[in-house]
């Protein structure tokens, strides 16, 4: 990855009309319906922004749009790239870097993930106060990471303070029951055995995914503001651990949206 990749891809979407979005949102599995809320959008398939990773077969629906949401200027990443695809650290984070280089001030995350946490159920929100990397390896990792900021970036407080205060606020305003807690990043795509579940509570997780992580750390790096928030579609109880239905999954992912779509439209409006 170099300065001069990045500026082509920007290039290609400023041409395209994306101007100065304020706001990044990155959908996770299921939480696409926040598209429907964007005002005047345009739209780039990420096959056609130069140097964005190549999408893969399953892949065919990614795009960036640009457009408003509440009279703000946002562009939201419909589909993310993720390690379990075969892609690497560097590809899946480049669409961030391009959104930072576009303008955005801040960044919004979603995703589906697993309730480690058993007094957390199914089809709850989690407000993602920390993580743990458990993908085994980073972002950041690469020759020539001077070039882009500081190689050793502090992490001490990823999330940020003040929109996750807000979003408390919005959600208690809104009647909307919002978790807390830590997320643990794995690359998946094998879902955990019971073993693996216990170790994720033994180290601290109150829920576990595939993505966001990475995606956080290059925020931190760049010192854009992030929050993140997951939809729990499963109870990952080692005890009583019955197969995987992704199908299921992807239901509750998609019952649970209208809410999302809620903290975030009034969080972007808070702003
Ligand atoms: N494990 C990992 N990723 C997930 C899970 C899970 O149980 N549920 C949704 N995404």
């Amino acid at each position: 990855m170099t300065e001069k990749q990045l500026q082509e891809s920007v290039s290609y979407l400023t041409n395209k009309g994306f101007d100065k979005p304020e706001i990044g949102i990155v959908l996770g599995t299921g939480l696409g319906k926040l598209v429907h809320e964007i005002k005047n959008p345009v739209e780039a398939h990420y096959n056609n922004i130069p140097f964005f990773p190549l999408a893969t077969v399953e892949f065919h629906t990614g795009k960036l749009i640009f457009g408003s949401i509440a009279d703000k200027k946002v562009v939201v990443m419909q589909g993310r790239f993720h390690l379990y695809e075969g892609y690497d650290f560097l590809d899946i984070t480049y669409p961030i870097r391009v959104m930072h280089m576009l303008g955005i001030k801040r960044l919004f995350i979603s995703n589906a993930a697993g309730a480690i946490n058993l007094n957390f159920k199914k089809g709850d929100m989690m407000l993602i106060e920390d993580h743990l990397n458990l993908q085994g390896g980073s972002p950041l990792a690469f020759k020539n990471v001077a070039d882009f900021g500081e190689r050793f970036a502090d992490m001490s407080e990823p999330y940020n303070p003040d929109m996750r205060q807000k979003l408390i606020q919005i959600a208690k305003k809104y009647d909307i029951s919002l978790q807390k807690g830590v997320y643990a990043s794995v690359v998946g795509p094998q879902l955990e055995t019971k073993a693996e579940y216990r170790m994720l509570k033994i180290l601290g997780a109150d829920a576990v995914g595939m993505s966001t992580v990475p995606e956080v750390i290059v925020a931190n790096h760049l010192g854009l503001p992030v929050i993140a928030v997951s939809v729990l579609t499963d109870e990952c109880d080692p005890d009583n651990l019955e197969p995987v239905n992704i199908a299921e999954i992807i239901a509750i992912a998609g019952t649970t949206e209208p809410k999302m779509v809620t903290l975030f439209k009034e969080l972007i409006k808070s702003l």
